[in-house]
């Protein structure tokens, strides 16, 4: 049995506005996903749904609880350390609040997904994860691609959509993309700072000359494919950036040959063993 939620996020997960904005990808869109990886939409989302999860997400972060136990954490940090965020991430808030699901944010996230994708949307899963910049504060994220998270034992037909609630400029920390990355196969990865208990990953492999910034107003998104190389600078502006992505996939299905991520078990082993897990 799930715990109760507190009256406070109970009464604000009820005030879910229900306004419908449907969206498709056009064929701009469907270009740009395929010849460089990513597509940038100016709006996601409607105005009301986008002050609710704006609510939503502060409540969220003022909490710094996850949606399961251990599922918030500093990406730029040691796993659990004591002292301020630089750049923490809640996983798969849905979970704790599954009005998540019944946004138009995500109707709309399936559907391009679908699109981009070229598969059926019922086929997709989602899952989602908030990343927040403090303002002043916010840490870089370093060149990855996020199927190097993955469990390589598994194919993935997969993309991100990232909304940001705040406008996402070269100052707040925008996403930067080299186009074209996502052609080639998962780079070598490593631990921020080599350390397995940080869990945020970096590249070496990657030549920043082709990066290219996209800037996104609030309440705008972008589609990335799981391979796609990209990063996002620190926050060095007065304004909070808040950003809520959702993983959109097929059922990963086994590969044959799979190439080795040893930065993924000694990860897991990092994460089996924080102190969050023996409290
Ligand atoms: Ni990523």
């Amino acid at each position: 049995m799930p715990e109760p939620r507190p009256p406070e996020l109970e009464a604000l997960a009820a005030r879910r506005p229900r306004v419908e904005l449907a969206l498709a990808p056009d064929a701009a869109c469907v270009a740009a996903f395929h010849e460089q990886g990513f597509a940038a939409v100016p709006r996601i989302a409607p105005d009301e749904e986008l002050a609710w999860l704006a609510e939503l997400y502060d409540w969220l972060f003022a909490e710094r609880r996850g949606a399961f136990r251990g599922g918030y954490f500093d990406l730029a940090r040691r796993y659990d350390a004591p002292g301020e965020d630089l750049l923490p991430q809640l996983l798969v808030p849905e979970l704790r609040v599954p009005e998540l699901r019944e946004t138009a944010f995500w109707r709309n996230g399936r559907a391009f997904a679908a699109t981009l994708l070229g598969v059926d949307p019922d086929a997709l899963r989602g899952w989602g994860h908030m990343i927040r910049k403090p303002a002043r504060v916010g840490a870089a994220l370093p060149w990855h691609q996020d199927e190097a998270y993955w469990d390589p034992a598994f194919r993935y037909r997969a993309l991100g959509c990232w909304l940001t609630l705040d406008p996402a400029t070269p100052e707040s920390g925008c996403l930067r993309f080299v186009p074209g990355s996502h052609r080639g196969g998962v780079r070598v990865h490593r631990h921020v700072g080599d350390d397995p208990s940080v869990h945020g990953l970096v590249t070496d492999d990657v030549d920043e000359t082709r990066a290219v910034a996209v800037p996104v107003p609030a309440g705008g998104a972008i589609f990335h494919h799981c391979r796609m190389l990209h990063s996002s600078g620190p926050n060095t502006s007065a304004s909070v950036r808040r950003a809520y992505a959702n993983e959109w996939q097929l059922e990963p299905v086994p590969e044959a040959h799979p190439e080795p991520r040893p930065w993924v078990a000694a990860g897991k082993q990092a994460w089996d063993a924080r102190e969050v897990y023996s409290r």
